[in-house]
Formats: structure tokens, C-alpha cells, sequence
């Protein structure tokens, strides 16, 4: 990427832990521009994925927008991965009392203004469930000509994560990824495939603990971060959607038609993914299908340290 390639983006989240790393990657890689924050319920409640983003904020003192979105999934009721990530969904390390304040106006309003004023396309990341994206695109089509692709951490083209089939973004509200799926704009599915390899062992998660004090912040979250085991490697499935969007030559991507499972007992929330074209259905997702995790890694590390 040149050094001169700025990219325009919203970041659409449910702050949760690795989360957290995604959200300190967008703010301290030169190349992005991270125009507004959205918080969605996800990993927990809206209330706490909103108070997260200030914290880390606070945290970092940047002045960033947050619009805080909506609390529970289009149809279904909200399922949590507070087990994964702490009650407060960023336990470990102690914020203290949040200084900064969300935007009055709900997310999907903060993201159609944004939109709407933008004088060149904005891409979207959603790192959470997609209900925010898919109410955005349902109430506001008008701004779909703003919005230069989505870039979504979720699906597999496999197994799930939180069930057998889904992985937990999807599943948690798998009518409004349908609808983001269908909405005929770009999208870039960073899914299990790719964010599972992307996995911080050991070694690295020492180099971080030492870097600068947002190593030292993180290293206390991945005491409490259930995605992998330190021992193991921990998962970093958000990263991966910051990834892409800067080095998106580490990826191995197909062009794949995808739909989502809405009525299976044991398949809701499948991403079905054709990657044999066997649907004979247009393609409307670029699927990540393979990482350079030593590329992601240095990428990752290099972006946090330049961090405070
Ligand atoms: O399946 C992983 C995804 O679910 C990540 O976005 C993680 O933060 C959780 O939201
Ligand atoms: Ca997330």
C-alpha cells in the first residue's frame, strides 16, 4: 500500500477484547482514517460494548465519535459471549471512571450523516453482529452510493465457533446478515478460516507486554480473554478485518456466492459458502480463505507499538 493511501472508515463494534486490539490497530496504522465508532450488542449488552469503546477512548485519548446502537438483534433475542470476554466484556484491567460521552443520535443515524457528508466513499467494518449495517442499509439505501465496500469479521466457510455451523457474529443475528449479504455491495468475509490461524502465541503476547503501556493494557484483557489459551495462542479475530484493509495482499481470498442459514435446528447462522460454485448463484462476497500469520503478526505488533 502506498504511504500516501489514506482509507475512510466506520467501524462498527461489540467491545469485547479482541475488539479492543482491532480498535487500537484502526487508530495507530497511518493508513486508516476512523471517522466514526459504532457499538452494537454483541458480546455483551450495548450499554457495555458503548462505556468499552470510551474507555479505550479515554484510554488512548483520541477523539473519535461513538454513537452507541441498537441492544438486541433484529428477531431474536440477544446471545452473549460474556464468557469469552468478562462480564464487563474488556475484564482484566481497571479503565477507570469514562470521561468521554456517545453522540446523542442513535448509530445508525451517526453513520447515514457521516455518510451522506462524506466527499468520497467511507468503507464499513463491522467486527460485531450486523444488525446496525443491515438497519442502516434497510432505513437509509440512499447511502449505500457512500459506502465503498463492508469489511466484516464473521461465518466460516466450515465450522462455527458458537455452534457446530455459526460463528458468533453471524449466529447472533443471522437475518441481518442476510440482509448485508443481499445488499449487492462489495463485501470482504473475514471469517474463522483465516481469523482462527490469526492467533498471538507466546512469545508474542510477551514482546506486547513489555512494548508501551497499551501493551502492558492488553496483556491484562488477555489474562481474562477466553479465544485460545495463552499457552495455545489467542485468537485475534477482529485484527484480522483491520488487516485486511491495510495488507490485504497477507490474505488468500475467493470470490464465492454466500448466504445465511435462517431456519436450520442445529445449521442457524451457517454462512453457506459455494466455494465450488455448485449454486450456480452470482458471487457476492470476496472470502478470506487463507492468512500469512507471520506477516499478520508483524503487522499487528509493529501497529500497537506505535501506540502510547
Ligand atoms: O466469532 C468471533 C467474533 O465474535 C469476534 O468479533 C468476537 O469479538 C466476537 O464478537
Ligand atoms: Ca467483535
Amino acid at each position: 500500500m502506498s504511504m500516501k493511501e489514506i482509507i475512510k472508515i466506520i467501524l462498527d463494534t461489540d467491545p469485547g477484547i479482541d475488539d479492543a486490539v482491532a480498535i487500537g490497530a484502526a487508530l495507530f496504522d497511518e493508513h486508516i482514517d476512523l471517522q466514526l465508532i459504532t457499538t452494537v450488542a454483541g458480546n455483551v449488552s450495548v450499554d457495555k460494548t458503548t462505556r468499552n469503546v470510551l474507555k479505550l477512548l479515554d484510554f488512548w485519548d483520541k477523539d473519535v465519535p461513538v454513537a452507541r446502537g441498537v441492544s438486541k438483534p433484529l428477531v431474536r433475542k440477544l446471545e452473549n459471549a460474556s464468557h469469552i470476554h468478562g462480564h464487563s466484556g474488556l475484564d482484566g484491567y481497571e479503565f477507570g471512571n469514562i470521561h468521554r460521552m456517545p453522540l446523542s443520535k442513535h448509530a445508525v443515524e451517526a453513520m447515514r450523516d457521516v455518510l451522506i457528508e462524506s466527499d468520497q466513499p467511507i468503507t464499513l467494518v463491522a467486527i460485531g453482529p450486523l444488525t446496525n449495517i443491515a438497519l442502516l442499509l434497510t432505513l437509509y439505501p440512499e447511502c449505500k452510493k457512500n459506502i465503498e465496500r463492508i469489511v466484516l469479521m464473521g461465518g466460516s466457510t466450515s465450522r462455527g465457533n458458537y455452534t457446530p455451523n455459526a460463528e458468533f457474529n453471524i449466529y447472533v443475528d443471522p437475518e441481518a446478515a442476510k440482509i448485508v449479504f443481499e445488499s449487492g455491495l462489495k463485501i470482504v468475509m473475514c471469517g474463522l478460516d483465516v481469523t482462527s490461524k490469526a492467533m498471538l502465541i507466546q512469545e508474542n503476547i510477551e514482546e506486547i507486554k513489555e512494548m508501551n503501556r497499551t501493551g502492558n493494557m492488553l496483556y491484562s484483557l488477555f489474562q481474562h480473554y477466553r479465544a485460545g489459551t495463552l499457552k495455545t495462542g489467542l485468537i485475534m479475530h477482529d485484527p484480522c478485518a483491520i488487516a485486511y484493509l491495510v495488507k490485504p495482499d497477507i490474505f488468500t481470498t475467493q470470490d464465492c456466492f454466500v448466504d445465511i442459514e435462517l431456519c436450520g435446528a442445529y445449521t442457524l447462522g451457517t454462512t453457506v459458502v459455494d466455494i465450488r460454485g455448485q449454486l450456480n448463484k452470482p458471487n457476492n462476497a470476496t472470502v478470506c480463505v487463507d492468512i500469512d500469520v507471520a506477516k499478520f503478526r508483524t503487522w499487528l505488533i509493529n501497529t500497537l507499538r506505535k501506540a502510547p
